[in-house]
C-alpha cells in the first residue's frame, strides 16, 4: 500500500478543493492512504498532517479557497528546510507527494524531487503562468469574476459618461487582464509584459469618447509597470486639460474567493485523478496540466527553468476590438 501526502501551496486558487477531493478519492480507490498537509510548505516542515479519507472530503467541490490551507514559504528555498521536509515525510512513511500550485509551489516541489522524493505537481493559480498548462486550476473562476465587476462598472460608467479603471490580479502575468479586458470589452489594457504610458492611455480613452462611446474602461494588471495608483495621480493632475475623470476600483483578493466555476472544478478533478494514475504508473518529477486540450505530464523541470510568453496575438486583438 502507498502513502500519499497532498499540499496546497502559494495563492489559493478556486478549485483547489475539487483538486484534493480527487487525489484523495482516486487514491483510496486504489486501496492507498492520503495525508493531508496542512498550510503548504510550512506544514510539511512542521509535520503537520492529517489523514484523508474519502468522507473527509465530502461538500468540498463547490468550495473557494483550499481546506488543508495554504502559506508562502519563503525559507523552502534553503536546503537545510527541505530537508526537515524530507525527514517529516520519511518519519510519517510517506513516500509520494502531490503539490498542488503555482510557479513557486513547482519550484519546491522540483527542489524536492531533487532530493530523490517521489513528487507530481498539480498546476493551479489564477495567473495561469504555469509552463505546462495552458489553462491552470482557478483562472476561469477569477476571470468570470473580473468580468461580473467589469460589466457592472461599464453600466454605471456609461450612466455618467465616466472612464474606469479595473484593476484585477496579476503581479508578473498579465494573462487575467489580458482575458479581463477581451472579455470585458475595455477599452485599453495595462500589462507587465508590454510598455505602457499614461499619455497614450489618455489619448486612448479621449478617442473613445470621440467616436461616441458613453463610457471608457481600462483593465490593468496589478503588476503593469505603469499601474493603478500611478494612473490614478497622472489622471488627476490632468484632469482640466483632459477633460474627464477616471474612477479606480481594485478588485484585489475578491477574484480569488469565488466558487469555482463548472470548468474549474472538472479541470481540477481531471488534474488530481491524473496524478494519482502517474503516481501509479511508478512516473514522478512531472507537472499536470492541460496542453491542446489534453491532461499531459510535463518534467518539473522544464516547469521550473522556462517562462509563459504572453499571447502578443490577443493583445493586438484587444486593441483591435476596443473600436
Ligand atoms: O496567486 C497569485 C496571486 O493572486 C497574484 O495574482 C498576486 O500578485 C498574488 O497572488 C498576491 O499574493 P498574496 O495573496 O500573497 O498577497
Amino acid at each position: 500500500m502507498r502513502r500519499v501526502a497532498v499540499l496546497t501551496s502559494g495563492g489559493d486558487a478556486p478549485g483547489m478543493n475539487a483538486a484534493i477531493r480527487s487525489v484523495v478519492r482516486t487514491s483510496v480507490h486504489r486501496n492507498w492512504q492520503v495525508i493531508g498537509v496542512r498550510h503548504g510548505y510550512r506544514g510539511l516542515i512542521d509535520g503537520s498532517f492529517v489523514p484523508l479519507g474519502t468522507r473527509d472530503v465530502g461538500g468540498i467541490v463547490q468550495r473557494g479557497g483550499t481546506m488543508l490551507g495554504t502559506a508562502r514559504v519563503p525559507e523552502f528555498s534553503q536546503e537545510a528546510t527541505r530537508q526537515q521536509a524530507v525527514r517529516q515525510l520519511a518519519h510519517h512513511g510517506i513516500d509520494a507527494l502531490v503539490v498542488i500550485g503555482g510557479n513557486g509551489s513547482q519550484a519546491g516541489a522540483h527542489s524536492l524531487a531533487e532530493m530523490g522524493l517521489r513528487v507530481v505537481g498539480i498546476a493551479s493559480t489564477i495567473d495561469n503562468d504555469v509552463v505546462g498548462s495552458d489553462i491552470t486550476i482557478g483562472v476561469d473562476t477569477a476571470l468570470n469574476i473580473a468580468l461580473e465587476a467589469i460589466d457592472r462598472l461599464k453600466i454605471t460608467a456609461s450612466s455618467h459618461q465616466r472612464a474606469f479603471l479595473v484593476e484585477v490580479m496579476g503581479r508578473n502575468s498579465g494573462y487575467l487582464a489580458l482575458m479581463a479586458a477581451i472579455a470585458g470589452g475595455a477599452e485599453a489594457v495595462m500589462l507587465p509584459e508590454a510598455d505602457s504610458d499614461p499619455e497614450c492611455l489618455a489619448q486612448t480613452l479621449h478617442r473613445a469618447y470621440d467616436i461616441g462611446k458613453a463610457h471608457a474602461l481600462v483593465v490593468v494588471a496589478e503588476g503593469a509597470r505603469q499601474n493603478a495608483a500611478t494612473l490614478a495621480r497622472y489622471f488627476a493632475e490632468h484632469q482640466a486639460r483632459l477633460g474627464f475623470e477616471l474612477r479606480v476600483t481594485t478588485l484585489g483578493h475578491v477574484q480569488r474567493g469565488g466558487a469555482p466555476t463548472a470548468y474549474d472544478r472538472l479541470l481540477a478533478t481531471r488534474f488530481g485523478a491524473a496524478a494519482v494514475e502517474c503516481l501509479a504508473a511508478e512516473r514522478q518529477s512531472v507537472l499536470i496540466g492541460l496542453v491542446r486540450g489534453e491532461v499531459r505530464e510535463t518534467p518539473l523541470k522544464e516547469v521550473v527553468t522556462t517562462t509563459k510568453d504572453l499571447d502578443r496575438g490577443l493583445l493586438a486583438l484587444a486593441t483591435v476590438l476596443a473600436q
